[in-house]
C-alpha cells in the first residue's frame, strides 16, 4: 500500500492549515513534519507549538521527523502536542533502543532514520520494535535537494531484510521525492513517500499531490 506524506517544510507557514488540507484532498494520508534544531543538521525549523497547532487543523496522523540532538529531551512535548508517529536519527542516538522504548511509552509509533552514509545493516537488531524505517535520500537539513541514486540499492535492502525476518514495519523515504524519482523509489521498496516541493514548491498542493501518487500507484501496479 502506497501512502504519500506531505512534507509542511516546502510549504506557506502563514496558510499552514490551508495548505495541510489541500495537501489531504489530493490524497496525503499522514503529514511529514520535520523538526531540526541547527545542531543535528545545519538549519532550523519548527518545535512542538507547530505540531499543536496541525494537530487541531488535521485529523492526519502527524510524522515527525526529528532532526535534532537529545531527542530524548523533547519526546514528551512531541506526545503532549498530539504527534503520532516520531522518528529518530540512528546519527543522534547513542543509546536508540532506549529512545525507541521512550518514544512507545509516551503512546506514539516508534521510528528509525538514516543518513545516506549509514548503512541499512546498523539497524537489524532495532527493526522488530519499529512501526516505520526512514531511508533520507538527501542529507537532511533542506528541502529541494537532489536524490541520491543508491538510496535505491538501501532501500532494497531494508525490504530483503523486512521479508528475511518476517517482520511488517514500514519502509519510508525521504529528499528528492519527485515525478522524476517515484516509480524508482516505489519498484525498490518504498511504501511512505515524503514528498516537500514536489507538493508545495510549485503550482497547487492538491493537484500535485493528485498526480504523484498516482504516479507512485502506477509504479507499484507495475512492480
Ligand atoms: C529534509 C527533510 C525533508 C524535506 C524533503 O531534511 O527531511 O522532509 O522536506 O524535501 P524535498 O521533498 O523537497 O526533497
Ligand atoms: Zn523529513
Amino acid at each position: 500500500m502506497i501512502e504519500l506524506l506531505p512534507s509542511i517544510l516546502a510549504a506557506d507557514f502563514a496558510h499552514l492549515a490551508d495548505q495541510v488540507a489541500a495537501a489531504e484532498r489530493g490524497g496525503g494520508t499522514a503529514i511529514h513534519v520535520d523538526i531540526m534544531d541547527g545542531h543535528f543538521v545545519p538549519n532550523l525549523s519548527m518545535g512542538p507549538p507547530v505540531v499543536k497547532s496541525l494537530r487541531k487543523a488535521t485529523s492526519l496522523p502527524l510524522d515527525c521527523h526529528l532532526m535534532i540532538d537529545n531527542p530524548n529531551d523533547f519526546i514528551p512535548a512531541f506526545a503532549e502536542a498530539g504527534a503520532n508517529w516520531v522518528s529518530v536519527h540512528y546519527e543522534a542516538c547513542p543509546h536508540l533502543h532506549r529512545t525507541l522504548q521512550l518514544i512507545a511509552h509516551q503512546g506514539m509509533k516508534p521510528g528509525v532514520v538514516i543518513n545516506p552514509a549509514t548503512p541499512v545493516d546498523f539497524l537489524i537488531e532495532v527493526l522488530p520494535m519499529v512501526h516505520h524505517v526512514l531511508i533520507m535520500s538527501v542529507n537532511p537539513g533542506f528541502g529541494g535537494q537532489e536524490f541520491i541514486p543508491f538510496s535505491l540499492k538501501k532501500l532494497r535492502r531494508l525490504a530483503d531484510l523486512r521479508r528475511a525476518l518476517g517482520l511488517a514495519f514500514k519502509i519510508e523515504v525521504d529528499g528528492g521525492v519527485a515525478h522524476d524519482t517515484v516509480a524508482q523509489v516505489v519498484q525498490a521498496g518504498a511504501e511512505l513517500l515524503v514528498a516537500g516541493s514536489a507538493i508545495f514548491g510549485a503550482g497547487q498542493p492538491e493537484e500535485n499531490a493528485r498526480s504523484l501518487l498516482v504516479a507512485a500507484r502506477q509504479a507499484a501496479a507495475q512492480a
